[in-house]
């Protein structure tokens, strides 16, 4: 195994409730508070009400910018930028799921820069400096709220591009189980399909590491699939919430890669999707993932997904692994078509097969994505047909 510096600083305030010490945490890192939302979400369900209260109380001064879309968009946070600027904003407050937060921590960053903040993507202009984030979690899916990462798309380009940069680490994040209760049942499935993904992108590798890790990433795929169909049967189950929101933050804040350094796959294919056809990013993970797992099985790589297939799904071992192999795919698709009942196909989904040889391009930005197994166009093309 390769060595490994595991360093996440994010205070959690974990549990219902926790939003009383809002006011005090923000606080902690000035006065004057831009509030990021999306669509309304936060209106409907009465939490807008509740974190303007909370800086009224700390005695805080409130600017707001609204209106984040899902798969957020870099004239978001070209105009959050602007506003910080204007209004010397000390803090950031992004409340909602992780397009909310990822436009909040680009605007952060956007805030400290001179250069249009488009430039950090096309121009790996350096992140230096941002604002400080505090975030409110209310969709469990990405683990933006504690990670370091954000991804924007730019409809001009039929762009979506992601990228981390430790100053955007979230100083907290608000985690109520209970502000997930209102998430429709399709947000909810995609949100558990994302999370799997983001815990099956470390998984299936083919480098060596601790047998640990690899214990708990089982133990966090059985969650999401233990869970999930709870929450969509009962969406005010606090205990099925609160496991999915946790297992979002877990799937993707660094501890579960440990010295894996090998790249994702499904994901930059999923960003290519969702650049041009605007899908919802679960969504697309769950389309592609079954795929992907059925393109790179062979006799190298069975025995992982035998591994898979008998502690997650408790298939049993007494069969050869490319047996058990089969029969785990089959059984995640069971649980991402059936139980969480996602669309299938690419095509049920109005994606166009004509599209498919520059997305491949793009995706894999003309050479190989260094994966589980190496996918070069070729093979991204031949994954997406298999989803079509
Ligand atoms: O916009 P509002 O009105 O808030 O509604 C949202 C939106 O329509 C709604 N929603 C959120 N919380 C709700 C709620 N509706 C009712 N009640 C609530 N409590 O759900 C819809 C989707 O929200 P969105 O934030 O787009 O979803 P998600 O959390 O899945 O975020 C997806 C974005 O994050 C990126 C994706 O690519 C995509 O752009 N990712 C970010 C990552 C990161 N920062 O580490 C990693 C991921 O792999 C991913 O790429
Ligand atoms: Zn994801």
């Amino acid at each position: 195994m390769n060595n490994f510096i595991y360093d996440i600083p994010v205070k959690v305030y974990f549990g219902e409730n926790q939003l009383v010490h809002l006011g005090e945490e923000l606080a902690r890192h000035g006065r004057r508070v831009l509030l990021v939302y999306g669509g309304g979400s936060i209106k409907a369900n009465g939490l807008y009400e509740r974190l303007a209260a909370e800086i009224q109380r700390a005695g805080l001064e409130l600017f707001e910018l609204g209106g984040i879309a899902p798969n957020p968009r870099i004239d978001s946070v070209r105009e959050g930028a602007a506003i910080c600027k204007r209004n010397n904003i000390d803090v950031i407050l992004a409340a909602g799921g992780g397009s909310t937060i990822d436009a909040g921590k680009w605007i952060a960053a956007g805030a400290c820069a001179e250069h249009d903040p488009w430039d950090f993507f096309t121009k790996r202009s350096p992140v230096t400096k941002a604002l400080p984030v505090v975030t409110v979690l209310t969709l469990a899916a990405t683990g933006s709220e504690m990670d370091c990462g954000g991804v924007i798309s730019n409809l001009e380009t039929q762009d979506k591009l992601a990228r981390m940069a430790p100053v955007l680490l979230p100083k907290a994040s608000f985690l109520d189980p209970t502000l997930t209760y209102s998430v429709s049942v399709y947000q909810t499935a995609c949100g558990a399909a994302d999370i799997l993904s983001h815990i099956m992108e470390v998984y299936f590798n083919m480098e060596q590491d601790l047998y640990m890790l690899d214990c708990f990433m089982e133990g966090m795929m059985k969650t999401v699939i233990k869970y999930a169909p709870t929450a969509l049967k009962e969406p005010a189950n606090y205990e099925a919430r609160a496991n999915l929101m946790w297992a979002s933050s877990w799937a993707i804040n660094g501890f579960a890669s440990g010295g894996r350094r090998q790249a994702w796959s499904c994901h930059p294919i999923e960003h290519e999707l969702s650049a041009v056809y605007d899908i919802t990013h679960g969504l697309g993970l769950a389309i592609l993932t079954p795929r992907w797992l059925a393109y790179c099985l062979d006799e190298a790589t069975a025995p992982k997904y035998a591994q898979f297939g008998v502690n997650v799904f408790g298939i049993a071992d007494n069969q050869e692994p490319m047996l058990i192999a089969k029969e785990s795919i089959a059984r995640l698709e069971e649980f991402l078509f059936e139980t969480l009942e996602l669309p299938r196909t690419l095509s049920a989904v109005g994606i166009s097969q004509e599209s498919f040889a520059g997305m491949a391009q793009k995706a894999c930005g003309g050479r190989v994505i260094p994966g589980f197994k190496p996918l070069a166009q070729q093979d991204i093309e031949n994954i997406l047909a298999m989803c079509w």
